[in-house]
């Protein structure tokens, strides 16, 4: 393993799938009801009032009483007061092992105190923003060139979903062809074109698009995941309508690798691109400075025309997102007025304050200087190889797999449908008679996240978990008692199939 990698071992994704196969084909099992009521529902009754009484009243004036889609927690939000390394603490006092890490950025520990102060001097000096030129900027450009040497250009913006966008736009600008195709189940952001095969493969603009006109996805593609023949047969189909402009990963699979790819599966992507002419676009915003200092494109020794950026790229401070790449491509989101010359108009009154910028350089630095990425992927390791002891020691059809720091635990399969196999009109009806199932799986996995949050432990929704750098072994084994408290409880239901 080279310096800084988080990646120590790559699992066979057949062999993921089948499993993830099985535990679909058979019914739920999950927490039973007398632990559930009689344990888990009580500690959140009675422990955790202050949470409870600030969701009541925030549900009057927030839509859904939360701000943010990864704080939905069965059976409310929980509200934090306190993070600090690798816990949390709620307004009640009681204090999570957190692998939720803020979604991915802190990959340093929560609130990591050498990058808060080189963002407390800034405040000091300047404040977060004045709209013209600072230092930082280039800091931080450069910062990313050092690790990443493709990017040679990075052009800043406030999150992941805006340098989505941007990137297909400079990728239609630089080929001067038409559509996209993206990987079915990956999320590159909410916005309209990419909200398509969101999380469910197959499921094409039919679940989550409320609101999106149709002609939106007209240039999108979506490819079965790991699908080498059916993304040439695209490509190939594409040349007689516009043509594609790029084709875009997420470089460790769909959904931040809850769909998983093989080892070689980028290297084949950047051939089929380079065969049809299209731009390979790596969204590393999970990825970035998490699996590797040098991305996932380091770890896979692949080189893309574009890369986006989010999460770390502001050490989990606000306005994080930007796009890098070849500075034949980069050039076109340059900024300033209009240079008569097509090019890609982005923009961003707080993109690249200083704040952002002093905060993702101080943390890249860090991240460097400490080998965060491969401390975080050894505790990755650790927790899912322990994950995997306990699901075989109670006998569970559970699957952990991970890529790193990057751990998925799927208990009900919530996320393993797939409806990418079926035509059109299949796919519609399939959906409507499977979208009942998919959701008692997905309230079956929350309520095992709200298992785990009464044991201590903060997780993605109950089915993703990520180490960081704060993690030791011994708070990795204290996880695992905790997830064993739980597991014991685990039983087989009649509840998940048609
Ligand atoms: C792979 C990937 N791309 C894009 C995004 C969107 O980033 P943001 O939430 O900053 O808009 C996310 C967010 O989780 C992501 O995981």
């Amino acid at each position: 393993m080279s310096e800084n990698c988080g990646i120590s071992r790559w699992d066979d994704p057949n062999e993921i799938n089948a499993r993830l196969k099985k535990l679909t084909s058979q019914p739920i099992w999950e927490v039973d009801d007398e632990y559930y009521n009689g344990e888990i529902m009580p500690y959140y009754d009675e422990k955790c009032k202050a949470s409870k009484a600030v969701y009541e009243e925030a549900k009057n004036y927030i839509p859904g009483g939360v701000q943010h889609n990864l704080a939905f927690n069965k059976p409310f939000p929980m509200c934090m007061d306190r993070a600090e390394g690798a816990y949390l603490y709620d307004k009640d006092g009681n204090k999570y092992i957190d692998f939720l890490q803020a979604g991915g950025p802190t990959i340093l520990g929560s609130n990591y105190e050498p990058v808060r102060k080189r963002v407390e001097a800034l405040l000091e000096e300047c404040g977060p923003v004045t709209g013209l030129l600072h230092e930082s900027e280039l800091m931080l450009a450069k910062e990313i060139n050092k690790h990443m040497p493709n990017v040679e250009m990075f052009r800043m913006l406030g999150s992941g979903t805006e340098a989505c966008m941007a990137s297909l736009r400079i990728a239609r600008i630089a080929t001067g062809k038409k559509r996209i195709i993206k990987m079915g189940g990956a999320y590159h952001g909410w916005s309209d074109q990419l909200v398509y095969g969101l999380k469910i493969p197959g499921s094409r603009g039919l679940l989550e698009s409320h609101g999106i006109p149709g002609s939106d996805y007209r240039t999108t593609d979506e490819c079965r995941p790991n699908d080498l023949n059916m993304l040439e047969a695209l490509l190939k189909r594409n040349r007689l309508k516009g043509g594609t402009a790029a084709v875009m990963v997420e470089p460790v699979g769909p959904e931040s690798g809850t769909r998983p790819i093989a080892r070689d599966y980028n290297k084949h992507v950047r051939e089929l691109c380079d065969k049809y002419g299209a731009l390979l676009i790596f969204d590393e915003v999970v990825t970035g400075f998490r699996v590797g200092i040098s991305g996932a494109q380091g770890y896979f020794d692949v080189v893309p025309d574009l890369t986006i950026f989010g999460k770390i790229i502001a050490g989990g401070y606000p306005a994080a997102g930007g796009v890098g790449g070849k500075k034949e491509y980069a050039q076109l989101m340059a900024a300033g007025l209009a240079t008569g010359k097509h090019r890609a108009y982005v923009g961003g009154t707080l993109a690249a304050n200083p704040l952002s910028c002093v905060a993702g350089t101080a943390a890249i630095q860090e991240i460097a200087a400490q080998n965060a990425c491969e401390k975080a992927g050894k505790m990755g390791d650790r927790l899912t190889d322990g994950l995997k002891e306990l699901i075989d020691k109670y006998g569970l059809p559970f699957v952990a797999y991970n890529q790193g720091s990057i751990c998925h635990l799927e208990c009900t399969g919530a996320m393993s449908f797939d409806f990418s196999s079926m035509s059109f009109i299949k796919s519609a009806l399939g959906i409507l008679k499977n979208k009942d199932m998919m959701y008692v799986r997905k309230d079956s996995m929350e309520r095992m996240g709200a298992a785990y949050m009464a044991n201590g432990i903060v997780t993605l929704a109950g089915s993703r978990l990520y180490t960081s750098m704060a993690d030791t072994p011994e708070i990795i084994d204290e996880a695992l008692n905790r997830f064993e408290n739980v597991f014991k409880h685990v039983k087989k239901t009649d509840k998940g199939l048609v």
